[in-house]
């Protein structure tokens, strides 16, 4: 059989399983899909594939697995390290029209989503019914469901409710070989065997397509207030955790960010300067609670250690300005340039010293390299971005990771491996746990079609 009849013969039964307006070949329509949200990953997609529901996605799963054909998942393609997009010659499959929300069931705490359903939309839904979705990031307009499991997300509210897998009690997926597994019952008790829902968050759709989630809701706390501070180090902002974990039960997010973020911000999203000087660190701290918690606020920030300023919002509208100054950043640095992006994470105590040693060590190895920080100080997470070192990526990645693991950290705390750090994934997993993964992955997608180059180099 020829390569020509091969291809006829895959589009033509991803025409018949989907539809012919659903299988994208045009390349004005396979554009979008076909490069990520930084600008630094992309790839020729052999087609791009919408199915609309789980029967669908096994009958495109069983057709690329009858041709041999590699197969690339894709959300709402704001991943940042390189895992939703081809590489070239790929499907991408791509599973916004899996959008089906079900009832909030509020005897059990649940609800069950399609991967395909946005953030904003499930957090919509979910506070319609007087509850709450417990993760928040900014990209929430588009990030879909099933992508925010399969790279297992953090975003601003980890410290009070977890990642995305504490949210996850069930979910369906097809398998390479096109076999469906399905747990969305719901069960908080099961002791069966293998958890192989939890195994498949975070996997990034290196194990299967993730179809639908059942996922916990958490209670709405309709009162909140957002302090930004202006703090003298690093280190006064991370003294400050033990006091906010023993005076803020009701704290929700715990923000960093520096000067060369926000003037990158105040450029692009044309904010003005918070304080009237620029200052060492930016520190935002929210609280959410049922009655309001600002008086509770106020008098940790009036004791602050480290403190030189701060503003305090209690006003939607204020509040919103403030979170503005922190989740402009991600855009206002793509709005600069393509950025080298590494998003690590370190035990707390050590936050300090890495964000005292990268811009160094970057500038080592990348001269003309600007080093932008910001991130999550609760869990010693932070987002490397480096920009003018395009070149130099290589390098600069290497110095970055090495720096965290010699510290003990993770080279990747919350947007996945990827392709982008595939290859350092042995500097903070041990060879074991590499085989293991490996074989896992050998076990399930035996021939390598899904999301090849993922996760593993
Ligand atoms: C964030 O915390 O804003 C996200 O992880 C996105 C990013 O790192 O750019
Ligand atoms: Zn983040």
């Amino acid at each position: 059989m020829t390569a020509a009849v091969v291809r006829t013969g895959l589009l033509r039964e991803l025409i018949e399983a989907v539809g012919e307006a659903h299988v994208l070949v045009d390349p004005d329509l396979t554009a979008s899909y076909e490069t990520d949200w930084t600008g630094r990953f992309s790839g020729a997609a052999r087609c791009v594939v919408r199915p609309a529901d789980t029967a669908q996605v096994v009958a495109v799963v069983r057709a690329c697995a009858a041709a041999g054909q590699p197969l690339v998942t894709q959300g709402g393609n704001t991943g940042l390290v390189g895992g939703g997009v081809p590489a070239g010659g790929e499907v991408v499959l791509s599973l916004r029209r899996l959008s089906t929300l079900g009832p909030v069931d509020l005897r059990s705490g649940q609800v069950t989503a399609g991967a395909g359903v946005p953030l904003a939309q499930l957090q919509k839904h979910v506070r319609a019914a007087g509850m709450d979705f417990g993760v928040d990031l900014a990209a929430r307009d588009s990030a879909t469901v099933g992508g925010l499991v399969a790279t297992n997300a953090g975003g601003i509210r980890v410290l009070r409710y977890g990642s995305m897998r504490s949210q996850l009690l069930g979910a369906e997926a097809v398998l390479a070989d096109g076999s469906v597994i399905s747990r969305l019952g719901g069960l908080l008790k099961d002791g069966t065997g293998y958890d192989l829902v939890s195994l498949l968050a975070g996997s990034e759709g290196t194990l299967g397509v993730l179809t639908a989630l059942r996922l916990r809701v958490v209670p709405r706390l309709p009162a909140g207030c957002v302090a930004l501070l202006a703090m003298q180090s690093t280190q006064a902002a991370v003294d400050l955790l033990p006091v906010l974990r023993e005076r803020l039960p009701h704290l929700a997010a715990a923000e960093l960010f520096y000067e060369s973020g926000l003037a990158l911000v105040r450029k692009h999203a044309g904010l003005p300067a918070p304080f009237s000087e620029p200052v060492p660190v930016y520190l935002l701290l929210e609280c959410l609670d049922r009655t309001d918690p600002t008086d509770d606020l106020l008098a940790v920030v009036a004791e602050a250690d480290g403190l030189i300023d701060a503003r305090v919002a209690s006003d939607a509208a204020s509040q919103r300005a403030l979170w503005a100054y922190r989740e402009a950043h991600t855009e206002s640095i793509n709005a600069e340039g393509v950025p080298v992006k590494l998003d690590v994470s370190v035990p707390v105590a050590d936050l300090p010293g890495l964000v005292d040693a990268l811009p160094v060590a970057v500038a080592e190895v990348a001269h003309e390299a600007r080093t932008i920080l910001f991130g999550h100080v609760n869990e010693g997470n932070v987002h490397v971005n480096v920009l003018d070192a395009v070149a130099e990526h290589e390098q600069v990645t290497e110095v970055v990771l090495r720096a965290v693991a010699a510290l003990g950290g993770s080279i990747s705390s919350e947007h996945g491996v990827g392709r982008a750090k595939a290859n350092w994934l042995h500097l903070t997993r041990s060879e074991p746990e590499i085989a293991a993964m490996r074989a896992v992955k050998l076990a399930l997608d035996p021939r390598g079609l899904l999301n090849p180059g993922v996760l593993f180099a």
